[in-house]
C-alpha cells in the first residue's frame, strides 16, 4: 500500500488520486446515522464514484432482525439516487472510526457497481475488488448462456 500521510496517494500508486482520508471522514459521518439498536454496532460506509462524486450509507436494523440493512445497502442506495455510475474506492467503518471489512453479502453489493479496478480500504491496506471477492459471479453470468 502506499498511501501517503495525508492520506492521498501518490499517482500510478494504488489508491491513486484518491483522497481516503476524506473518505473515512465521510464513512463516520454516516455512521453517526446509525439506527443499530439491536446489535449496537453502527456502521457507515462511503465511496468515491466514477465522476467524483461521494455516496455514503449507514446499517439500519429492524425489529425483525434478519431485515438489517447494511451500510453498504443505503450507499448503493445513495449512488443510485444522485445519478448512479461506478465506485472507485470504498472505506467503512465501526463506532470507532476503524476500518471495518464489507460482509460476504455486501461484497456481492459493491462488485455489481464496481468501476474497473475499484478499490477498496482493508485492514490489510488497499486492496482491489478482486482481491475481496474473487471469482465473483456478476452481470457476465447472466450474458451469455453457460
Ligand atoms: N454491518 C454493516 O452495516 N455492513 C457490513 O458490511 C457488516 C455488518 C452491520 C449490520 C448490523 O447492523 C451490524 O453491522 C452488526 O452485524
Amino acid at each position: 500500500m502506499a498511501v501517503e500521510d495525508n492520506g492521498t496517494s501518490e499517482a500510478g500508486a494504488p489508491g491513486s488520486g484518491v483522497d481516503w482520508e476524506a473518505l473515512k471522514a465521510a464513512a463516520v459521518a454516516a455512521m453517526k446515522n446509525a439506527y443499530a439498536p439491536y446489535s449496537k454496532f453502527p456502521v457507515g460506509a462511503a465511496a468515491l464514484t466514477g465522476d467524483g462524486r461521494i455516496v455514503s450509507g449507514c446499517n439500519v436494523e429492524n425489529a425483525s432482525y434478519g431485515l438489517t440493512l447494511c451500510a453498504e445497502c443505503a450507499l448503493v442506495g445513495h449512488l443510485h439516487m444522485t445519478g448512479g455510475g461506478l465506485l472507485r474506492a470504498f472505506y467503512c467503518v465501526d463506532a470507532g472510526g476503524s476500518i471495518l471489512m464489507p460482509c460476504g453479502r455486501c461484497r456481492q453489493l459493491l462488485y455489481e457497481f464496481r468501476a474497473p479496478g475499484m478499490e477498496l480500504m482493508t485492514t490489510q491496506g488497499i486492496k482491489t475488488m478482486d482481491q475481496v471477492l474473487p471469482d465473483a459471479f456478476g452481470p457476465q453470468h447472466l450474458e451469455e448462456p453457460q
